[in-house]
């Protein structure tokens, strides 16, 4: 999809069928991370971590009965990589909604992650739930106005 055509398309999915991604599908979803840029270029302060035992799945709320979860985990995190966790996990809903999959950004699941499935010394800031739909991205007619803009123009 062109860009501004997936700008305007991406939207929040809430609901998702039951089949996990492939490993073909996660492929451009984790490359899109790999993509990011971090402050610093200190891409070895965070981590992720690829949730789809169901098992686990069901015991993490506010996930939407999503099939697979990506969580980006980082040690002592402060401004700086919380800030990185939100442009990698955009990077992965573009991509994956680029491939026609459901994704959504997710804050709301963090206190109910397992302590053993996030590495150790790591401090879960942000993740993203994945999976299918039958649905179509078609681009949305947004308000262009949703985030009020100050300008600051020479007189
Ligand atoms: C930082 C951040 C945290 C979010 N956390 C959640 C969440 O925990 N659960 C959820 O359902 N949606 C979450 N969202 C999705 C927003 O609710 C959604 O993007 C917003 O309402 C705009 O809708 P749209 O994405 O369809 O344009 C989050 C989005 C962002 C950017």
């Amino acid at each position: 999809m062109e860009l501004m055509d997936l700008l305007q398309s991406r939207r929040a999915f809430r609901e998702y069928d039951d089949q996990p991604l492939t490993s073909e599908e996660l492929q451009p979803i984790l490359l899109a991370a790999e993509t990011s840029p971090v402050g610093l270029g200190k891409y070895r302060n965070h981590r992720l971590t690829v949730i789809q035992d169901p098992k686990v799945l069901k015991q993490i709320q506010n996930i939407y009965q999503a099939p697979t979860l990506i969580v980006v985990s980082s040690p002592d995190p402060g401004q700086l990589e919380f800030i990185d966790a939100g442009i990698i996990v955009h990077n992965m809903e573009l991509a994956a909604e680029n491939e026609g999959l459901a994704a959504n950004y997710n804050m709301a699941c963090l206190a109910s992650l397992p302590k053993t499935v996030i590495p150790a010394g790591m401090t879960p800031c942000f993740a993203i739930t994945l999976g299918h739909t039958k649905e179509k991205l078609t681009p949305r007619d947004l308000d262009i106005k949703r985030i009020p803009i100050n300008w600051i123009k020479k007189d």
